[in-house]
């Protein structure tokens, strides 16, 4: 993909296909095969209800216990759900009221908020860059609510008329939470707390709000492909009761089973860079119910655009070891991001020296 036909974002967009959750309500027979996966009925999920990923307590974390119990997480896991984190319920029940009203309007009315062409941000669906790819059962609306001079007002919903506001709040309050857990993940890694945090200080924020109808083939189809957050920082709710959250480990998939009012969080890419590989991210998926629809909603954490991905100096130094990966501009990186997706290789490898 070339430079120009790159948005201000860098992200590119996104090929227009079907609405998936309009298709859902046809009660269709048979699924059209461009959402059919043969390979997802052979893969191996976990059935251990005891096999969690770990529980960090945000009010503890002044102590050694918790910090380390952070630590290991991030180490371990790379996944873990994060309880009394100071985000007020009401924010985050409205969040989840105000979604759940976009996304029951009628179609046509959605579509005031749909992705316009070559920018990742709208409602529709996440790259999709050829004609003959696998399909998503899934639709999704993304935006970048930060930093605040950048967002795209066009595509933010007016119906319910209090999703704006909501979501500013949702957004400032979880980047709140984000540089706070920032200050502690640098204290634990053994770098400079006030650099790392201020990478994300003026950092960027996306919200990815995805819906996933029910499928009567659930068992063949995928909410969202296998995949690990190419930014900073995840921090997923789950909107309704319905479970689908996967990740991967030791080879299995382990469903994850939100604890309420709690954030799942996850280290994404620019992490596992930054940190030299000592912490992991952990590819995911969601996958569907056949006859409940679920929602829910990631948001991404990045540093700011001034900020060069790579492993951080100061860390591989003090461990006296070498660079694991590359050292590149932030905006170079976003392309890498993009013509990862196109040929389906790894971002991570890519970066990998
Ligand atoms: C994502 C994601 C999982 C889910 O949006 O990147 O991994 O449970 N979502 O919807
Ligand atoms: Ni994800």
């Amino acid at each position: 993909m070339k430079t120009d036909e790159l948005s201000r974002n860098g992200f590119g967009g996104s090929l227009p296909v079907e609405n998936v959750q309009s298709l859902a309500t046809k009660n269709l027979k048979d699924i059209p095969s461009r959402y059919i996966r043969e390979e997802v009925e052979f893969d191996i999920v976990s059935i251990d209800e005891s096999f969690r990923i770990p529980v960090i307590d945000m009010s503890k974390l002044g102590h050694d216990d918790e910090q380390q119990k952070l630590h290991l997480a991030c180490k371990n896991w790379g996944f873990f759900q994060l309880i009394n984190h100071g985000v007020g319920d009401e924010v985050i029940e409205k969040m989840k009221m105000d979604i759940q009203e976009f996304f029951k309007l009628p179609l046509h009315e959605k579509l005031a908020c749909a992705q316009i062409p070559n920018d990742i941000e709208g409602y529709g669906q996440a790259f999709v860059v050829s004609e003959d790819q696998k399909l998503d059962w899934g639709d999704m609306l993304f935006l970048l609510p930060l930093p605040v001079p950048l967002r795209n007002m066009r595509l933010w919903p007016t119906t319910p008329p209090s999703f704006r506001t909501t979501l500013d709040k949702y957004s400032m309050e979880l980047q709140k939470v984000t540089i706070h857990l920032m200050k502690l993940v640098a204290k634990n890694l053994g770098t400079d707390p006030e650099m790392f945090t201020s990478f994300f200080e003026d950092g960027t924020q996306g919200v990815r709000m995805n819906y996933y109808p029910p499928c009567a083939q659930a068992s063949r189809v995928i909410g969202l492909a296998p995949h690990s957050d190419s930014t900073g920082l995840t921090l997923l709710i789950q909107v309704n009761e319905v479970g689908g959250l996967q990740i991967k480990k030791n080879g299995k998939w382990i469903p994850v089973k939100p604890i309420s009012g709690a954030f799942i969080v996850n280290i994404g890419d620019v992490i596992e860079i930054m940190s030299n590989g000592e912490y992991k991210s952990i590819e995911h998926r969601a996958v569907v119910n056949p006859e409940k629809e679920r929602m829910s909603i990631a948001a991404f954490h990045s540093p700011n655009i001034s900020t060069k991905i790579g492993p951080l100096q100061d860390l591989v130094k003090a461990k006296t070891s070498e660079a694991k990966y590359r050292t590149i501009p932030h905006e170079e990186f976003l392309r890498l991001t993009i013509s990862s997706k196109l040929d389906g290789k790894g971002l991570l490898d890519q970066m990998k020296l």
